[in-house]
């Protein structure tokens, strides 16, 4: 096949990875600007390079007529997820759209493999648009923790090294990591809810800072200089006492402050 051909066939791949990268970061900033904890820590994607399709095209015996149905990881996705339990719940968001169907999936997260790999595998449909119509293909999405990516990274990267001759030993010492993998996970499973706490409330505080800072800096524009810098030091005062509540207090009286003098503007 020639070179052209392979990208013109590719080109809605790089589109599907592209449109679905932007569509997850979303979801992680959905979930910020309402001050929560999202499941997706991270998300990567990739197309197939034209040499790695050939040699698993050959390595299966898949006839390159119909590559595109047979090879299934064209176009792939990596979602990282900080615990277990959130690997989870991207799934159930995965299959709640509707933008995607899931064609199949695979867990090696309670059924590691025989290498020491750990995973969710989600097969799904993906709809492009291209100059032609809308085309549909498949995407592989993996979900898997930092931990496990971290794990599997390395063991690509020797995978790739000794090729089919992984010395015993380190074969011996990858599975051996892959066990410390698992109850690292589990430990921080064990103290998933601190850690959520805390990073709920820093979250929630940023906001309020955020949003005091935004009517500190409107209130310049329109109020008493000397009015605002007394706010700004009423701020500062409060901030340092470091109490969320008082900051939702102060923030929320801000907000009137700014509609008195909006309304008074507008007479
Ligand atoms: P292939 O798609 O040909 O790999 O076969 P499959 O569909 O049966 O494989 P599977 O769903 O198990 O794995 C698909 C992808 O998961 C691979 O392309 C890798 O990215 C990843 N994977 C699977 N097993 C391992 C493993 O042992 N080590 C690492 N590092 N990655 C793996
Ligand atoms: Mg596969």
């Amino acid at each position: 096949m020639e070179i052209q051909l392979w990208r013109e066939i590719l080109d809605p791949y790089a589109l599907a990875v592209n449109e679905l990268i932007v569509k997850f970061n979303h979801i992680i900033e959905e979930y910020h600007h309402v001050g929560a904890y999202s499941p997706i820590e991270q998300v990567t994607g990739r197309v197939k390079t034209i040499s790695s399709i050939l040699e698993k095209a050959q390595k299966k015996g898949i006839d390159l007529e119909y590559f595109e149905e047979k090879i299934d990881d064209i176009a792939g996705i990596r979602i990282i997820c900080q615990f277990v339990e959130d690997i989870y719940k991207v799934v159930d968001i995965i299959k709640r759209r509707s933008d995607m169907r899931v064609k199949s999936e695979k867990n090696y997260i309670n059924n590691m493999k025989k290498s020491g790999y750990r995973s969710y595998h989600i097969i799904v449909a993906y709809n492009v648009e291209t100059l032609k119509g809308t085309k549909e293909l498949q995407v592989e999405i993996q979900i898997r923790t930092l931990a496990m990516n971290f794990w599997a990274t390395i063991e690509h990267s020797l995978q790739y090294k000794y090729k089919q001759n992984m010395p015993e030993h380190i074969r011996e010492r990858l599975s051996s990591a892959a066990e410390a993998v698992l109850i690292l996970d589990r430990e921080m499973s064990v103290v998933r809810d601190e850690i959520m706490d805390a990073q709920n409330s820093f979250t929630i505080k940023a906001n309020i800072v955020a949003d005091i800072l935004t009517n500190i800096q409107n209130l310049y524009k329109v109020a008493n200089k000397q009015e605002v810098i007394k706010i700004q030091d009423e701020f500062f005062r409060i901030y340092q006492n470091g109490d969320q509540e008082e900051l939702e207090r102060f923030n929320r009286e801000l907000d009137l402050l700014s509609q008195r003098y909006r309304a008074q503007s507008l007479r």
